[in-house]
C-alpha cells in the first residue's frame, strides 16, 4: 500500500470540490490541465480566489505564481470578488518587507473595506495573495490584469480613484 501520497485536502467541505478533483484527475497529465481546471472552479463556484489557487497548485504540484500568472493573464477568469475592478495587494514576504502592509492600509481606509470585501457601489473588491510570482517588483499590487511593481500608497490610491470616478 502507498504510504507517500499526500493528497491537499480542499478548502472546505463544499462537495463542489469533489467535482474539482475529478477535472483534476481527467486532465490532470494533459498540458493544459491548470486552465482547464480552473475553468471547471469557475464554472462551479462562479470565481477563482486565494484558496481555489492554493488547492489547485498543490493538487497539480505547479507554483503558485503559475496559477496566478494563468488566472490574471486570461480576461475569462473572474477573481473574487466580483466588483467592476480588482485591487490584489500581495502580501507575500518581499511585498510584506517593502511595505505591503501600508499600500493595504490606505486602501482599506480609503475604501472602508477589509481584504474579500466589494465597495458597496461595486466598483472596487480589494483582495490580498500571498505571493503572486513577481517579487522582484516587490511591493507588487495586480490591479485588474496589470501587474504593478514597486507600488506606494499614493500611487495605488491615484489609480483606485480613477477606477472610481469613471
Ligand atoms: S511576495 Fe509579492 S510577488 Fe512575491
Amino acid at each position: 500500500m502507498r504510504t507517500d501520497f499526500s493528497k491537499p485536502a480542499p478548502p472546505s467541505n463544499d462537495k463542489r470540490w469533489k467535482m474539482i478533483d475529478a477535472a483534476m484527475r481527467r486532465y490532470g497529465h494533459k498540458p493544459h490541465a491548470l486552465i482547464e481546471t480552473l475553468h471547471t472552479v469557475q464554472s462551479v463556484f462562479g470565481y477563482l480566489d486565494d484558496d481555489a489557487f492554493r488547492y489547485v497548485a498543490a493538487s497539480l504540484r505547479v507554483p503558485l505564481s503559475k496559477v496566478y500568472g494563468v488566472a490574471t493573464f486570461y480576461h475569462f477568469f473572474r477573481l473574487k470578488p466580483k466588483g467592476e475592478h480588482t485591487c490584489v495587494v500581495c502580501t507575500g514576504t518581499a511585498c510584506y518587507i517593502k511595505g505591503a502592509n501600508q499600500i493595504m492600509k490606505a486602501l482599506e481606509d480609503e475604501l472602508g473595506l477589509r481584504a474579500g470585501e466589494t465597495t458597496p457601489d461595486n466598483k472596487v473588491s480589494l483582495m490580498t495573495a500571498r505571493c503572486v510570482g513577481a517579487c522582484g517588483l516587490a511591493p507588487v499590487v495586480v490591479m485588474d490584469e496589470e501587474v504593478v511593481g514597486q507600488m506606494t500608497p499614493d500611487k495605488v490610491l491615484e489609480r483606485v480613484q480613477a477606477w472610481r470616478e469613471s
